[in-house]
């Protein structure tokens, strides 16, 4: 779907979230949502914040789960996505914070992968994920499976590309301070939600968008995985569909 701004499609987005837990309360059913963090979906968070103070929409039986998180990361550092989830999103809404899943960036480095299938193992016995929310970036990864990543993958360790860390460099006062790995949900995890929602907005993005959507599947980039599946919607704005 194409949007003539990223407010008009992050209304949208919201929508359809609040659509599917109200569903799922009518049956008293939780409602399990996969979020992003990035610019891309700030609007989207504003909104949910909107439903739930003007519009009654409550969070209470929301269980999320972050595709990803640096690492190393304090979950207290201004970077982690800890803390972007809490102003843009948790600090807002009357979510359970039990109920928040966000990977560990503390762990030991021998921790990791036994922590990675738990993470997968929590997924599952909430039932999967109703509604998966991803970005996009320029290197074609969603959550940070960067190129390389196959298309089963799970969480896990990963090295971030040289292009994912120029583009946080702002954000960490310099490349050289960006983390070089990351636990991310897999590619794999992705796929088993019911629903994804990749959101990309303005022209910076048009040429990934183009890859993602036009370009033969490939590990090269890993959007391009998404077009195997037929529960994924991509919500763009006129800039980022301007090269389809
Ligand atoms: C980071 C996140 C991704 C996100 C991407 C795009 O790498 N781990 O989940 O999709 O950035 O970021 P932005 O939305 O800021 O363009």
């Amino acid at each position: 779907a194409i949007f003539a701004n990223s407010e008009a499609a992050s209304r949208e987005v919201a929508r359809r979230i609040a659509e599917v837990i109200t569903e799922n309360d009518n049956i008293d059913r939780n409602t399990v949502i996969g979020l992003a963090t990035g610019a891309t979906p700030v609007l989207l968070y504003q909104e949910l914040v909107r439903l739930y103070r003007e519009e009654g929409v409550s969070f209470k039986n929301v269980i999320t789960f972050n595709l990803d998180e640096y690492y190393p990361m304090q979950p207290n550092s201004k970077q982690s996505y800890v803390t972007f989830m809490k102003e843009h999103l948790f600090n807002h809404i009357d979510i359970d914070w039990n109920n928040v899943h966000i990977p560990d960036g503390t762990l030991e480095e021998e921790q990791v992968a036994e922590y990675c299938l738990e993470y997968e193992r929590k997924i599952s016995l909430h039932g999967g994920i109703d509604i998966q929310i991803l970005g996009i970036g320029r290197t074609g990864h969603i959550g940070f499976n960067e190129p390389g990543s196959a298309p089963n993958s799970g969480t896990r360790l990963v090295t971030l590309a040289d292009l994912t860390r120029s583009d946080a460099s702002e954000d960490f006062g310099g490349k050289e301070n960006v983390p070089t790995k990351a636990i991310t949900m897999g590619i794999g995890t992705v796929f088993k939600a019911k629903e994804i929602i990749l959101m990309a907005w303005s022209h910076k993005k048009a040429s990934i968008i183009k890859k993602a959507v036009e370009c033969e599947i490939s590990t090269h980039v890993p959007a391009t995985f998404l077009q195997l599946s037929d529960k994924v919607q991509f919500v763009l704005d006129k800039g980022a569909a301007s090269e389809l």
